[in-house]
Formats: structure tokens, C-alpha cells, sequence
């Protein structure tokens, strides 16, 4: 719906405003209908944290709703003074048009629309049979007003201001309901976060998290990477998240045995090599997933990525090497008195080893990266990057 009017200028603080794109909803959506068809039917879906005047999460279950059988769609927004950024204000003339547009309200409040009848008589319902009013509050997810509403769905998907994603994620996990969600790629190793993935209360959507996604943006500042059409795209390291099944999460990953990725490895830290054993956990360090080898029957340190390609037929999450997510992984060692070195100039930075407790540490000197020496015994040691601890499930 065309915008009439750019009135208001916010605080430049942090950029929540990314709208996301009606091929990537479409294209996670099919997924969990190729899996289910009757995934939605009959179900309330909540989309929170929307715009639904030009959303293309409202348009796109709106369109849909026959299809999937709904039986209604809430979708609600955030006032426009409430949001802490450069967005314009955007009036719009379904607003404006309307018999309830109110002067008063239209900035400091929220507005829902739903759909769940034929309100036009044609037969249909449809986009044409939205309706809409002003939220009492501003349509703060965490406010009374929109829990209410999530309690109510059965289903709650959106793409939530990254800025709030701990916040989000602690509300939408409280509520019990299924979801599916966008989230900034590194807030997964979050501590709060990570344990729902190792319990399976939440996993990968079906999209590859190469890449990053597409989202239109309507900062004014030159925060984008494109413009296409006069429109501004900017390109964020974002995922889907979800506890919705799809068929991807049960396809294992392809595999060769530790002996032939040690002969045929495409990675030089593999080829011709022997699997490094960290210095303080009882594990292997495997720092790619396609070099995890499929016969190992141990613990294994992989990458954050992994749990976009985890089966859970296959695998089994026994933990994580970020401080409070690795109990079922004791570490075997810290490193109190060692002290980091610059790799550069081989001197002290005056930070202590204890700086690498419960990472995964590797023997001996890594180029291009500090590491830490105790001058008593002259040991050496790296750190990885973050990694979670893994266990091949035992095939039948
Ligand atoms: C990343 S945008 C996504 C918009 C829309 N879901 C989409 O993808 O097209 C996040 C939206 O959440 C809104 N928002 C920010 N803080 C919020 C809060 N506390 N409660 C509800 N919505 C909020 C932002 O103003 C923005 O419209």
C-alpha cells in the first residue's frame, strides 16, 4: 500500500527496521508444508513485530489463507514513536482512509489486523477481508497486551527487531507454542540460546545460512548494500530458527570415514594428517563440518555451522565450548598460569591463560593468532573458535 507521508525523523540508534522478502517467507513456509501439508490448518498463526500494512509476512499468509486452512491470522505492529531509529514515518492511506483513522493514535500506538471471516460477502477470505484497529498499547511484544494474543496462537512467525533477539527469545521459548523466526547468525552461541538447540526445542529452518539474507530496509541513513527499483536492500548474517519439522533437519549429512579424510581432504589442516585431541576436553577437533568422519565414535568439537546441517538420526549435541553450555563436557584443564603471547611479537600482552578457560584448546602454535605459554613447563597452547561437542548416534 503506497505511503502518503515521511513526517518524522527518530534517534539514529540501532536499525531494527529490516523487512523481510516474500520469496524467502515463501520458501521456508514450503518446507514445513512439504513436510506436513496440513501444518497450519485450523491453526491461529501470530505474526508480532510486524507492519502489517506493507508486510510481506500479512500478505503472504493472508493470500494464503484457504490453502493452508487457517482458522485466523493476528498480525500486529509497533508504534511508530516508540521506535528508536531514523525510520520514517509512514502513513499509509488504508490508514488514512479508514473511518477509524485517529490522529491521536496513529503514532503512539500499535495497530492489529486480523483475518478469520468473509467480511466482503465474496465467498473468499482473503487479503480484502483484513481487519484492522489500534492496539491499546504500543504493541511491545512483552507488553500484556500482545502476550495475550501469543497465548492465544498456536503458531507465532516474524522476523523481531535483532536488537531484542534475547528478549524475543526468551518469550517466544516461555510460550510453548511453535514459531518459526529470523535471528542474527552469532546469537546462537549465546548461552541463553545455544541450550535449546543441544535440547532440540529449536533448530535450523530449511534455508542455507550461507550467504546471509536479502531485506528491504527504509532507514534513511546509507545503511544498504543494494538498490534495486529505487529500493534498498541490505545483506544480514540472518537465519530462520524454528521448532517446526522440516524434511532438510532429517537428511544426514554425506560423510567419508576418518582414514579416507585423512587421504582425500580437501582441507590442508586434514589431508595427511592426524585429527588434533584438544588439550582440555576429552574430544577431537574437526574444524569443518563436511570433515566430521562419520565412523568416529568419540567426542567431537565442531563448528557453530554445524547446526545448520544437524540430523538428529545422526548426531546427538552433548554440549558447547562457551562458558555455562559445556557441563556434560568437563573441561580437563585451565590455563591460570599461562599467559598469553603475541604472535606477532612473541612478547606477553599481560593477559592471563585463564582468558581461554573453556574454549577448545589446541597444542602448539596456530600463525596469525595469540596463543598462551606456561613458562614453567614451556606448553603452548591455541585457542578455536567456538565449537560444539558432538557424538555419531548409534546406527541400528
Ligand atoms: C526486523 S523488523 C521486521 C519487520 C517485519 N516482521 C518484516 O520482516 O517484514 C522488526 C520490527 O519489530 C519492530 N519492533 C522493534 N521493537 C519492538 C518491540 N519491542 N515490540 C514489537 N515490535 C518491535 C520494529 O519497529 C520493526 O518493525
Amino acid at each position: 500500500m503506497p505511503r502518503v507521508s515521511k513526517m518524522h525523523k527518530a534517534k539514529n540508534e540501532k536499525n531494527n527496521e529490516f523487512y523481510t522478502m516474500f520469496s524467502d517467507i515463501e520458501r521456508e513456509m514450503n518446507a514445513y508444508l512439504d513436510y506436513n501439508p496440513d501444518v497450519f490448518k485450523d491453526k491461529t498463526i501470530l505474526l508480532p513485530c510486524d507492519d502489517p500494512e506493507w508486510s510481506n509476512f500479512t500478505k503472504y499468509f493472508a493470500q494464503n489463507f484457504e490453502r493452508f486452512g487457517l482458522k485466523k491470522l493476528i498480525s500486529t505492529s509497533y508504534a511508530a514513536d516508540s521506535k528508536p531509529n531514523d525510520i520514517p514515518y509512514q502513513l499509509t492511506l488504508f490508514e488514512v482512509n479508514s473511518p477509524k483513522y485517529d490522529k491521536k493514535k496513529t503514532r503512539s500506538h500499535g495497530k492489529i489486523f486480523i483475518l478469520e471471516r468473509d467480511i466482503n460477502k465474496d465467498k473468499k477470505i482473503n487479503i480484502n477481508d483484513l481487519e484492522w484497529n489500534y492496539l491499546k498499547g504500543d504493541g511491545d511484544f512483552r507488553s500484556l497486551e500482545i502476550k495475550k494474543l501469543r497465548d492465544e496462537a498456536d503458531i507465532i512467525i516474524t522476523n523481531p527487531p535483532f536488537s531484542l533477539f534475547k528478549e524475543f527469545f526468551a518469550w517466544i521459548m516461555e510460550s510453548k507454542k511453535q514459531f518459526a523466526f529470523i535471528i542474527n547468525k552469532a546469537s546462537i552461541s549465546n548461552k541463553d540460546v545455544f541450550p535449546f538447540f543441544m535440547n532440540q526445542l529449536v533448530w535450523s529452518g530449511k534455508e542455507d545460512w550461507k550467504g546471509g539474507m536479502w531485506f528491504e530496509t527504509f532507514s534513511e541513513s546509507d545503511d544498504y548494500d543494494k538498490t534495486i527499483d529505487g529500493k534498498k536492500y541490505k545483506n544480514v548474517a540472518a537465519i530462520w530458527i524454528t521448532n517446526i519439522d522440516h524434511g532438510r533437519r532429517h537428511k544426514p549429512i554425506p560423510l567419508m570415514t576418518m582414514e579416507e579424510n585423512i587421504r582425500y581432504s580437501k582441507y590442508s589442516e586434514i589431508r595427511g594428517k592426524e585429527y588434533q585431541k584438544y588439550d582440555n576436553y576429552d574430544a577431537i577437533e574437526v574444524p569443518y563440518t563436511s570433515a566430521i568422519p562419520r565412523d568416529y565414535t568419540g567426542l567431537m568439537g565442531v563448528p557453530i555451522t554445524f547446526l545448520e546441517k544437524f540430523c538428529p538420526e545422526q548426531f546427538e549435541i552433548i554440549g558447547a565450548t562457551q562458558r555455562g553450555c559445556h557441563k556434560n563436557v568437563p573441561e580437563l584443564k585451565t590455563y591460570e598460569e599461562y599467559k598469553e603471547i603475541n604472535y606477532k611479537t612473541g612478547k606477553p600482552t599481560g593477559s592471563s591463560g585463564s582468558k581461554t578457560n573453556g574454549n577448545g584448546n589446541l597444542p602448539g602454535i596456530k600463525e596469525k593468532n595469540n596463543y598462551f605459554l606456561n613458562e614453567k613447563t614451556g606448553e603452548i597452547v591455541h585457542s578455536t573458535f567456538s565449537r560444539i561437542f558432538i557424538k555419531a548416534k548409534e546406527q541400528p
